[in-house]
């Protein structure tokens, strides 16, 4: 039989390294106090948020995901030239094209890779490491980088008090690798439900509204959003996907180690996870810190979880994001970093 056309074996994958990077600049709740009206009690009792960080004019997606990616290709002990696939999760990509994959692939030195973006609003991590991982679990890929990368500053208006003071920026990234043992990905369920886009989206800039003197006037370039609806389709969505995950795998909510939502608001994440049956103590939360910074905040949340000696090798992981789109993913995995 010609080699060529022997199948490749299914592998599971896991993430080998993991690292992440906000800009040093922070912005409170007391900066925002002075730019909006809005009080930080508003904000940390509907949100959780006390503080985020924004980037300096000039910094761009590309730069946070450099710096997030280098590290995460150190810790996995490899160089950039092992690198041979690159998915970026992002939502404010540099610019239209090319995409902000080349242009990592172009600072890293990644001389190997090939890569592109994905773009799934806040899921766009969890679509990013579910879509590497496939291609790892096939033998197509050996090492691929995934990164969740937003520069949320790039596109908020701060003067709409309704939006500016949820979003921040960030990056995470993560090597994913084939695993030679239990460590790994061993279900994940994502979903799209179109329907919702009007809810959470940037109507201009694109093919259907190019940027005009109209669009700009009428501030069409700045995220707009419902709040309430992407709320409780958030709530209703995490819990559905992570159930549904859990069933068909025969796994009882009691049996997660931890459970690592999308942090958009501190009250999706605990109601979502009281739902379930997931206790406070196993729940991530750090959305105080960095507020929402759309495909950053699972790696930021998992980077705080190893920090903090919640999330070990072997413990069994649950992951959930929900975004615009609407956008869903639910994630299942065993936690094993390299040594
Ligand atoms: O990651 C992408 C997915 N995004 C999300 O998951 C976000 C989901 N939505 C939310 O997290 C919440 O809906 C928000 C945090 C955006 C808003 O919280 P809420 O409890 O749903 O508030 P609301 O929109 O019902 O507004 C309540 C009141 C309104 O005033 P009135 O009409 O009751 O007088 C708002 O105008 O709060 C007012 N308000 C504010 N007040 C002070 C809205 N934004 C602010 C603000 N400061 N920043």
């Amino acid at each position: 039989m010609n080699a060529s056309l022997t199948p490749r074996p299914v592998r599971r994958a896991r993430i080998a390294s993991l690292a992440t990077y906000v800009p040093p600049k922070v912005l409170s709740n007391a900066d925002l106090e002075k730019m909006v009206d809005t009080s930080d009690e508003w904000i940390r009792q509907r949100t959780g948020i006390r503080e985020r960080h924004i980037v300096d004019p000039g910094v761009a997606t590309s730069d946070l995901a450099a710096a997030a990616s280098r590290e995460a290709i150190a810790r996995a002990g490899l160089t950039p030239s092992d690198i041979d696939f690159i998915v970026v999760g992002t939502t404010t990509p540099d610019m239209l094209f090319p995409s902000t994959a080349c242009l990592l692939q172009a600072k890293l030195g990644a001389d190997h890779a090939w890569g592109y973006d994905l773009l799934a609003a806040c899921s766009g991590f969890t679509y990013a490491l579910t879509t590497a991982s496939q291609m790892v679990a096939s033998g197509a890929s050996r090492y691929a980088l995934v990164v969740g990368a937003d520069v949320m500053s790039s596109i908020i208006d701060y003067t709409d008090r309704t939006t500016c003071v949820l979003f921040g920026d960030g990056a995470g990234a993560v090597i994913v690798e084939a695993s030679d043992g239990e460590a790994g990905m061993i279900d994940f369920l994502n979903y799209v439900d179109g329907h919702g886009g009007d809810a959470l989206c940037m109507p201009a800039g694109g093919s259907l509204r190019p940027a005009s003197k109209e669009t700009i006037e009428g501030r069409l370039h700045y995220v707009k959003q419902d709040g309430q609806s992407v709320f409780r389709f958030a709530v209703r969505n995490t819990e559905d996907a992570c159930r549904r995950l859990l069933e068909r795998n025969g796994i009882d909510a009691s049996h997660i180690d931890l459970f690592v939502s999308h942090q958009a608001n501190q009250r999706i994440i605990r109601s979502a996870a009281e739902k379930l049956g997931i206790p406070d103590e196993k729940v991530v939360i750090n959305i105080e810190r960095f507020g929402n910074t759309t495909a950053g905040t699972i790696p930021l949340a998992l980077n705080d979880a190893v920090d903090e000696g919640r999330l070990k090798a072997g413990d069994l992981l649950l992951v959930a994001s929900v975004g615009a789109g609407f956008t869903v993913s639910a994630i299942l995995m065993r936690w094993g970093l390299k040594a």
